[in-house]
């Protein structure tokens, strides 16, 4: 008991509960996880799933099928199966969520494990450089999909993002997305901007408690900046502030704990098959319907028939691989692969990710307090504490390299007080979250670009269902050079914090990454080796299906997200995004899951 009672003496005001059986699950609990990841390897194919039997056995004759539980596809299950007279599957290839990848400092660990894809980028030539060229990829591979594995910030991107999006796209102006982004949330941020959010939707936002000391000098930085503290999923998105999180009392809310909750689970229309990993859209040639899906469970085969629609939500990497299968895709790679026509589209093309640059670590003359895991297990099952963030990034700031007239950022910074060296570990699959030693603590900004020049591209490797697509991600490549140089720019924008009074007042020091050490600390070329070392994408894709007034434009879905040329089947998720957001993606993905659900029950005649 005597830790328990410290954490009480230390933390006036919180009431801490102590449960020592539940303190010894969690210890033991983590100890295995954390052995285990060290060892888990990513399976090289879904392999795993082929089936016996060649002639599928009919799963059955359903309304809907909803294909990838991830940040859409659970809301459209959801939403679907809200109305009784309609019978939904939702199909997806990971199976359950656990305890373990519910604790959101387990970050590192559960992206090492199976709710991870594990896929690596093709190799690169101007990014990556530390790892060879192969950055890794990662996508959730579980119920909840990416949500059961990412880092959890809370971001929707900026009011003219959207505005840009329905240029070419009507309905899909802020003013048109907003009432579905305050549809879903729940929040408890207490200075969020009246207007802005919903407080009895199913998706949990809430700040990290507590917030340490180093996030109030960091706001004040960026005060004395000239940049205000902002809600940055309301009014105006320039500015610093603390960050809003889809946590639950400190626990990870992934989407289907957050849309398919135990009362929507227990709805008897809606089947949800996990473990399930779907091989093809079959579509008749003829009438270019799609009337059934074909997939793999414990080693059968299926195909579920449908009597209404499709709706395949599988994600930046899933979407495409599986429309290219079912012979969507660009006429010339499907040819090559000997993959029937049904419809040439540009699936797989424009591809989007935000980059990040992850080597601006520092120390300084403040300390967050240290605990042992027991201690932070406590705290972790009253709602707090260490083990309550994934990568503590409590603090949050969006800003643009010059002053321009238009209120879109250009570059995010994440603000982690102290990098996590217990709990999330310190090095994450391919990225560097190096960390000099356990006796110093180390401060660390993470600086995200918004709105890259790049473009990449996800194919296929094989007209083989079960072998894994290609990602080409193409970072930093662009002719001009404008996205390396616009990270620089950005880098010497975070200079400027620590030339501010907070900063200086706290000591903050810069610490030389050693990758670069054989040139001049802090000079261009030291930071330019550095970009090109270590960023990387975001884990932010989207676009491989993206959305347009016409497949001449490139376009695969139309503004209803229905797939050109194809009768009854629907794409919905962050590969339909056309435009690149200035925030992060689970959030966006969600609200196309909302509205594509709204779209379907007015076609459908349950909503008018
Ligand atoms: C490590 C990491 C950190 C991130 N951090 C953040 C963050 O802090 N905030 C944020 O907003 N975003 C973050 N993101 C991005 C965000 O989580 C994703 O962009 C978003 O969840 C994608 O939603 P989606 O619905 O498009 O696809 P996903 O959530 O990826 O869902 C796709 C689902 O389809 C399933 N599937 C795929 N293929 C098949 C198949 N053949 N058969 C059956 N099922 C299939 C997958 O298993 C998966 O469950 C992060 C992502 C990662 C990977
Ligand atoms: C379901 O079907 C029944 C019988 O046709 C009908 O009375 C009822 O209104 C329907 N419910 C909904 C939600 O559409
Ligand atoms: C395709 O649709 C046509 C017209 O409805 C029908 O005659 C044909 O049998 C269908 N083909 C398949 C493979 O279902
Ligand atoms: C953290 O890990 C290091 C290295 O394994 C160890 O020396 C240290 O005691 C640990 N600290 C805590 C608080 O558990
Ligand atoms: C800034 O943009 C707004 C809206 O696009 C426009 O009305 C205004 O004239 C612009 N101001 C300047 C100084 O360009
Ligand atoms: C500031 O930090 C540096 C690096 O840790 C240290 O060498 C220096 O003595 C510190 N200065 C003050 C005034 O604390």
């Amino acid at each position: 008991m005597e830790f328990c009672k410290l954490v009480l003496l230390s933390l006036i005001g919180i009431t801490v509960v102590c449960d020592n059986v539940l303190v010894d699950y969690y210890e033991s609990l983590i100890q295995e996880e954390i052995r285990r990841a060290a060892t888990y390897t990513f399976p090289k194919d879904a392999g795993n799933y082929r089936p016996f039997n060649e002639k599928p056995i009919v799963f059955g004759v359903i309304d809907f099928v909803v294909i990838g539980s991830g940040s859409s596809g659970s809301v459209v299950a959801s939403r679907l199966s809200e109305n009784g007279n309609w019978t939904v599957l939702l199909l997806e290839a990971g199976g359950e969520e656990s305890n373990f990848n519910e604790i959101p400092a387990m970050y590192n660990y559960v992206a090492s494990l199976e709710y991870n894809w594990g896929f690596n980028s093709t190799p690169q030539v101007a990014c990556c450089l530390a790892m060879n060229g192969i950055c890794p990829f990662p996508r959730g591979k579980s119920l909840g999909g990416s949500t059961a594995i990412n880092a959890m910030t809370y971001a929707r991107g900026n009011e003219l993002d959207y505005d840009k999006w329905s240029e070419e796209n009507p309905g899909w102006s802020y003013q048109d997305v907003l009432p579905y982004f305050i549809k879903s949330e729940n929040s408890h941020i207490d200075d969020g901007d009246e207007g802005y959010h919903g407080y009895g939707g199913y998706l949990n936002v809430e700040h990290h408690v507590p917030t340490s000391k180093k996030v109030y000098t960091f706001l004040q930085a960026n005060e004395e900046l000239g940049k205000p503290i902002i809600d940055y999923n309301g009014y105006n998105q320039l500015g610093a502030s603390r960050s809003q999180f889809n946590t639950i009392h400190g626990r990870r809310q992934s989407s289907s704990k957050a849309f398919l909750a135990p009362d929507v689970r227990s709805r008897r229309n809606l089947k949800i098959s996990t473990h399930s990993y779907v091989t093809k859209i079959l579509i008749n040639d003829t009438t270019k319907t799609a009337y059934a899906v074909q997939f793999s469970h414990n080693n059968i085969q299926y195909v579920a028939k449908i009597k209404k629609e499709i709706v395949l939500s599988a994600g930046v990497v899933g979407s495409p691989t599986i429309l290219m299968h079912s012979g969507i895709g660009p006429k010339q790679h499907l040819k090559e692969l000997n993959i029937p026509i049904v419809k040439d589209l540009e699936v797989g093309e424009h591809m989007h990710d935000h980059l990040t640059f992850y080597s601006i670590q520092f120390t300084s003359s403040i300390f967050d307090p240290v605990y042992t895991l027991r201690e932070s297990i406590t705290q972790y099952l009253n709602g707090f504490g260490p083990l309550t963030t994934a990568v503590n990034t409590q603090g949050i700031a969006f800003f643009q390299l010059s002053t321009r007239n238009t209120t879109v950022p250009d570059l995010e910074v994440l603000f982690i007080p102290t990098v996590p060296a217990n709990t999330s570990g310190y090095v994450h699959v391919g990225e560097r979250m190096w960390r000099r030693s356990y006796d110093t603590q180390v401060s660390q900004i993470i600086l995200v670009l918004l709105h890259p020049k790049t473009r990449g591209r996800i194919f296929l490797n094989s007209n083989d269902p079960f072998v894994y697509p290609l990602i080409d991600s193409k970072c930093l490549s662009d002719e001009g050079n404008e996205d390396v140089e616009s990270i620089y720019r950005g880098i010497e924008k975070v200079m400027e914090l620590f030339d501010t009074k907070a900063f200086r007042r706290i000591n903050a020091t810069l610490l030389p990454d050693p990758l670069c050490t054989d040139r001049t600390f802090r000079s261009r070329a030291y930071w330019m080796c550095l970009i090109r070392l270590t960023a990387l994408n975001a884990y932010h894709g989207g676009g491989t299906c993206q959305m347009g007034p016409h497949p001449s434009m490139g376009a695969v879905v139309d503004n209803k997200l229905k797939v050109y040329g194809i009768k009854n089947l629907r794409v919905a998720d962050t590969s339909i995004i056309p435009v690149t957001l200035s925030g992060h993606m689970s959030a966006p993905a969600m609200m196309v899951g909302e509205r594509v659900s709204d779209f379907i029950k007015k076609d459908h005649g349950f909503i008018h």
